[in-house]
């Protein structure tokens, strides 16, 4: 059936009320831009193709879209019927699509919602829309329905008369119909209301004169569909978003000590028997494996950390953990890093584009960047991948059972071979055969009896940097 789940976000509006140079649907909530929870959810719900109208800020807007999603532009914001219709003139969504309309500026929705509101046209309604009752309606369309239960119109509280601002039932602004269905009705609505604009949701007035069926479905939730106007609303809107999250991973079995000082978003999977502690962050597609323990401030981003980790004060992006490996404190793994089992990254440890195989200790003081690192290899305290020459990035490569001294540079490109040892304070400029000895020491010389009256150090009290 999902070959046919089609989404149009709309998001051509400036946002106002954010005031703000930026697009509102490029703020972040729980880390990312908003609009890539909506394109997020519609993704796991199974939807193949995905349009997002822009307008206002289009290049900033195209400029956060993940690769596959496609863009419309809408030359003017002429209303919410106008911006699917820019979507539909496009061509490539085939009639018998089911096109689900959402917005870019309601973060929370999950996939579960989405999911239900495909299956509700996949049924055979011929359009589905869904309703949310909310204490507050201001602000939100009204759905009038029949003494039947039946879905008569939408009206915007612009037009509305003073009974029907009173209806609690509003439009969250998600609806689902065939490409067909909106293809016949988009070019009958008018822009003749208060506001000047084409409403999407008089579709649903022609569509009820024609005897189509218009299926209500509602979500429990009002949090869920809220949409962010303001930047008060959108931080109000997080807090609570934070806060269930971290209830939530109580009730399943992790340990979140105090929740909150927590911010877990919506899309981190925490197992079993994990242990949180302190500022913990952790934002965007990430996993976290049973019996790891985090220790704030920490934070995690993009990534997936293996069991039984720990991680102490440490910031870890867009990188990948074996298991039993322990990071920090003050540790900084930067994206492209993957780290095997039983592997310690110490404090002051800088690593980028690198992978480290199993069973081997950077302990101290350390950058790593664009290296392989074998298995039980000894990485010493100061240790410096130079990979960087001023024009270009160059690799380190080195091998298993490899023993690095302290305080040793490694100039790359360069290898070092299985079994080698570089001694420390070693300035490696070339290969190093297998199980060989390199060191670049200048010999040490002792002058006997060098220190003569001539030299006083100066008292502590007198020297500049004394305090
Ligand atoms: C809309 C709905 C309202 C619903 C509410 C839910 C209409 C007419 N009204 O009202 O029933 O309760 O959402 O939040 O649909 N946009 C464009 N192009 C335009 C106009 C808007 O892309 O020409 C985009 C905006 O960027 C925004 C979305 O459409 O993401 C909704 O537009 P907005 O002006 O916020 O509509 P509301 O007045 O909130
Ligand atoms: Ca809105």
């Amino acid at each position: 059936m999902s070959e046919n789940r089609y989404g149009v976000v709309l998001a051509a509006g400036k946002g106002t009320r954010m005031n703000s140079s930026l697009p509102k649907v490029c703020h972040r909530c729980f880390g990312e831009p908003m609009l890539i929870h909506v394109l997020r959810s519609l993704d796991i719900s199974e939807c193949i193709n995905t349009t997002v109208v822009v307008g206002v800020g289009r290049e900033r807007v195209e400029s956060i879209l993940p690769e596959g999603v496609e863009v419309v532009e809408q030359a003017k914001q002429l209303g919410t019927g106008d911006a699917l219709s820019s979507a539909l003139r496009k061509g490539d969504i085939p009639d018998e699509a089911i096109v689900l309309v959402t917005c870019g500026d309601i973060p929370g929705v999950r996939p579960q919602t989405y999911d239900k509101i495909y299956e509700k046209c996949e049924e055979g309604n011929d359009l589905v829309l869904l309703g949310c009752g909310m204490e507050d309606p201001s602000g939100y369309g009204r759905v009038v329905v029949d003494p039947d239960g039946m879905v008569e119109k939408i009206v915007e509280e612009k037009e509305a008369t003073s009974d029907e601002r009173k209806i609690d039932l509003i439009n969250t602004g998600i609806l689902a119909a065939k490409a067909s269905l909106w293809r016949r009705y988009l070019p009958e609505i008018s822009a003749d209301n208060e506001a000047g604009e084409y409403y999407l949701t008089d579709v649903i007035e022609l569509l009820v004169a024609d005897k189509g069926q218009v299926q209500l479905a509602t979500v429990e939730d009002n949090w869920e569909v809220s949409g962010i106007n303001t930047r008060r609303r959108l931080v109000e809107f997080e807090k609570v978003g934070f806060q269930r999250r971290a209830e939530e991973l109580l009730d399943s079995g992790v340990t979140v000590h105090d929740p909150e000082r927590v911010k877990i978003g919506p899309w981190v999977e925490i197992e079993e028997d994990v242990e949180i502690e302190g500022d913990v962050e952790i934002i965007g597609p990430c996993s976290v494996g049973s019996g790891t323990t985090i220790t704030g401030p920490t934070r995690i981003a993009f990534s997936d950390i293996g069991p039984q980790n720990n991680i102490i004060r440490s910031q870890i992006t867009d990188a990948k953990t074996g298991s039993r490996v322990n990071v920090g404190p003050f540790c900084h793994v930067r994206p492209h890093t993957v780290v095997k089992d039983d592997v310690r990254l110490g404090n002051f440890v800088e690593i980028k584009k690198s992978k480290i195989e199993s069973e081997t200790n950077v302990a101290h003081l350390s950058y790593i960047g664009d290296a392989s690192i074998g298995s039980n290899v000894n990485v010493g305290a100061g240790t410096i991948t130079c990979n960087y020459d001023g024009y270009e990035k160059h690799r380190s490569v080195i091998e298993d059972d490899v023993f690095v001294g302290s305080n040793c540079e490694l100039i790359a490109p360069v290898t070092v071979s299985a079994g080698a040892i570089i001694g420390a304070g070693t300035t490696l400029t070339d290969d190093v055969p297998p199980r060989s000895l390199a060191i670049s020491r200048v010999e040490q010389k002792i002058h006997k009896n060098w220190v003569t009256e001539k030299w006083k150090p100066r008292k502590e009290s007198e020297n500049d940097h004394g305090e």
